[in-house]
């Protein structure tokens, strides 16, 4: 469907933002306290708060983005597969979704739990996952505003041209 009214998809178009961009903001949250504690900050203090801030915001926030996200394509002319640069965005945020809701949310919750105990290499972790995601966030923003690299496939195909015997085209 395409005929959303011009204040609909502008409501839209601002909860896709505010969503998706709140969304870039809590990694970085996220970033910040992994770091933190690689600098020395208390990890009893820290890595509570790292799982709040991942359990309480950022997972649900990473469902909301993919669902506004998807009705953003659906909603709009933009079509979901329509044009690259939304099926782009769509399989980037997919994977991140999943990787954020069955791989990051368990670690940050037993970093919660251990604190100090946890291991160095899983401290790391905590500013790795962040710095990728983070980076691909960037990177679906970039595409959003540059809309690079055309449409996938053509919504109806081109009016057939008709040979005459002139050698005239016409229909
Ligand atoms: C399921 C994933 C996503 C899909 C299918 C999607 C799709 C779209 C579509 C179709 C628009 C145009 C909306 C309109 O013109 O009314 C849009 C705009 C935008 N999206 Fe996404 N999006 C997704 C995820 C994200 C993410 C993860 C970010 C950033 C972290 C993001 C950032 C933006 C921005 C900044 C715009 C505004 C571009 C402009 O108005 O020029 N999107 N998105």
């Amino acid at each position: 469907m395409t005929r959303t009214p011009r204040t609909a998809r502008k409501a839209l178009l601002t909860l896709h933002l505010v969503t998706s961009l709140g969304w870039l903001g809590a990694d970085l949250v996220l970033l910040t306290l992994g770091v933190a504690v690689l600098r020395g900050a208390d990890p009893d203090v820290v890595y509570p708060v790292a799982a709040l801030v991942g359990t309480a915001l950022f997972a649900p926030l990473s469902v909301v983005v993919w669902v506004v996200g998807v009705l953003s394509a659906l909603l709009t002319p933009w079509g979901l597969l329509r044009h690259r640069w939304v099926l782009v965005k769509l399989l980037i945020t997919t994977v991140m979704v999943l990787l954020v809701l069955f791989l990051l949310t368990p670690n940050l919750r037993a970093a919660g739990e251990l604190g100090a105990a946890l291991p160095p290499g899983d401290r790391a972790d905590l500013v790795i996952a962040p710095t990728v995601s983070t980076s691909l966030m960037v990177v679906a923003t970039v595409l959003s505003t540059y809309k690079p690299w055309g449409r996938l496939r053509r919504a109806t195909p081109p009016p057939r041209r008709r040979a005459t015997v002139t050698g005239r085209t016409g229909g």
